[in-house]
């Protein structure tokens, strides 16, 4: 019997609600289709957005979301997706696949996306094409509550009260699609634009997220904090999960794989872990005392697309490996929120490791959406020490624990154990000791299948989560988890 031990009184600090954050870019069908159908469509809609997905995410509860890319975001700029749609200029995605988009969907339309879904806004600003003087005009806009040029510009455009955007990005993977820059190049460039990212209230200061590493380049992210760390506020990360390794080749199939790479999907992310303690560790050091966060506002499975599908549009299911991958991050991400302030899967619906994938007005949700609804009460709990006693299983090339778990605790007081069992065939009968802490009743949901079982738009209900029997024995709370799973243990005040 493997054995879990929650220590109540020992704990790293709050679970920042960001940590659950979500990234939607201008990409396939994700935006146009996925979310933003328009005013005049025949499917369900609130201001163009579409009410089915909109009223999915909201059970989920997403606490804050990126926009409006990625690579897209260097090239797009925010002027053409303001005033009357009819006379917006259009856009080239140049990025993705080349299409031509009408840039309906601009600031007002996010802002208004965010509003439907009660979260943050996260915009990431044009350093690669654009100018300090388009970013620093893009936040007057968006915050300037008195009078100046672009609050009455905004003000023309329907919108009287500023929309306070706080999360601000100072370009996207500069390193690669954001402009090829060097560290140092970066670091002059991202104190350029930082010095013209102003506050315009008090009350709503912004924070400003720099460019970060791509997975372990430690140089660029202690060179950006060393130059530019004292202009900051956060700075960001990007690992995506390939079951390959490899970004030339094949990245492999998102439902057709073997035992090897199942357990090597696995290992893979659970590098996540090494990447956000050295990068914390070289924040720390580099940053000399000041307080900067780690923003992974990039992470999850990259897969080949689905076949038949337009190659651009990173279009691909999500099965219960996916789910795994999930639950992985979120505890890491959970047991390092004294260092991760924030991070975005990528992404929201219909490109990569998506909630939600659409077929017309078709909806279904995936295996990583549940997974995010059944931890999504460790939003704003305070992370607590949890020590899971596994034994190793995998592969000669990937051996992974057994079980991999993060807990908190809730104002309230109940404690939220979240525990993945990533052994493709064997269940794992587990009990879970409670240190410094009691309790009156304990609850939990799990769900579970073979790594290669999804939903989809014919079975949509193929893998959801349903009620895990739990016993309470000697104090400690016993329960058997199956194999590739993940549960949601809630344990009352
Ligand atoms: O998420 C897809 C792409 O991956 C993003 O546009 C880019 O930032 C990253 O390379």
């Amino acid at each position: 019997m493997a054995k879990i031990i929650i220590n109540a009184s020992r704990s790293v600090g709050t679970i920042n609600p960001n940590i659950y954050g979500q990234f939607a870019e201008h990409l396939g069908r994700l935006i146009y289709g996925g979310i933003y159908v328009g005013e005049n469509s025949e499917i369900p809609n609130v201001n163009g957005m579409r009410t089915d997905v909109v009223e999915a995410l909201k059970k989920m509860r997403v606490p804050v979301l990126r926009w409006p890319g990625g690579c897209f975001a260097d090239t797009y700029h925010w002027k053409d997706g303001i005033g009357p749609k009819e006379s917006r200029a259009t856009i080239v995605n140049t990025y993705w696949g080349g299409v031509t988009e009408d840039n309906s969907f601009g600031t007002h339309e996010f802002m208004e996306l965010c509003r439907q879904l009660g979260c943050e806004a996260y915009i990431s600003g044009n350093v690669g094409s654009g100018t300090v003087q388009e970013m620093s005009d893009w936040i007057e806009y968006c915050n300037m509550g008195g009078v100046s040029p672009m609050a009455q510009e905004r003000r023309k455009n329907g919108h009287e009260e500023p929309f306070n955007v706080k999360y601000w990005g100072i370009g996207n993977e500069v390193w690669g699609c954001g402009g090829f820059m060097t560290a140092t190049y970066y670091a002059d460039e991202c104190r350029r634009h930082a010095t013209y990212m102003r506050d315009y209230s008090p009350d709503h200061k912004i924070e400003k997220i720099a460019c970060g590493a791509n997975a372990f380049d430690y140089n660029w992210t202690k060179t950006v904090i060393e130059q530019a760390g004292h202009m900051i506020d956060a700075i960001s990360l990007h690992y995506y999960t390939l079951p390959t390794n490899d970004w030339q080749g094949s990245k492999g199939s998102a439902t057709d794989f073997d035992t090897k790479l199942y357990y090597e999907t696995l290992d893979h992310t659970l590098f996540m872990d090494e990447l956000v303690e050295n990068h914390g560790r070289v924040i720390r050091v580099a940053g000399k005392g000041k307080k900067i966060g780690l923003v992974v506002d990039e992470w999850g499975t990259w897969y080949d697309v689905e076949p038949g599908t337009n190659p651009c549009f990173l279009y691909q299911q999500n099965c219960m490996r996916d789910a795994l991958v999930a639950a992985i991050n979120l505890n890491i991400f959970n047991n390092h929120c004294d260092v991760v302030t924030m991070t975005n899967i990528a992404q929201m619906v219909n490109v990569l490791q998506a909630m939600i994938l659409t077929e017309g007005d078709q909806m279904i949700l995936t295996p990583t959406y549940h997974v995010f609804e059944m931890y999504k009460n460790h939003q704003g709990a305070q992370q607590l020490e949890c020590y899971a006693q596994t034994k190793m299983t995998g592969v000669k090339t990937a051996q992974v624990p057994q079980l991999h778990a993060s807990a908190s605790r809730d104002a309230q007081g109940n404690i939220l154990l979240t525990v993945a069992n990533l052994d493709e065939k064997e269940s794992c009968p587990v009990s879970c000791l409670l240190a410094d802490a009691a309790f009156s009743s304990v609850t939990a949901r799990v769900m579970a299948g073979a790594p290669h079982d999804h939903n989809t738009f014919d079975c949509p209900a193929n893998v959801e989560p349903t009620a895990l029997e739990v016993k309470v024995e000697n104090g400690e709370i016993c329960a058997v988890l199956p194999p590739c799973s993940v549960a949601a243990i809630t344990i009352k005040a």
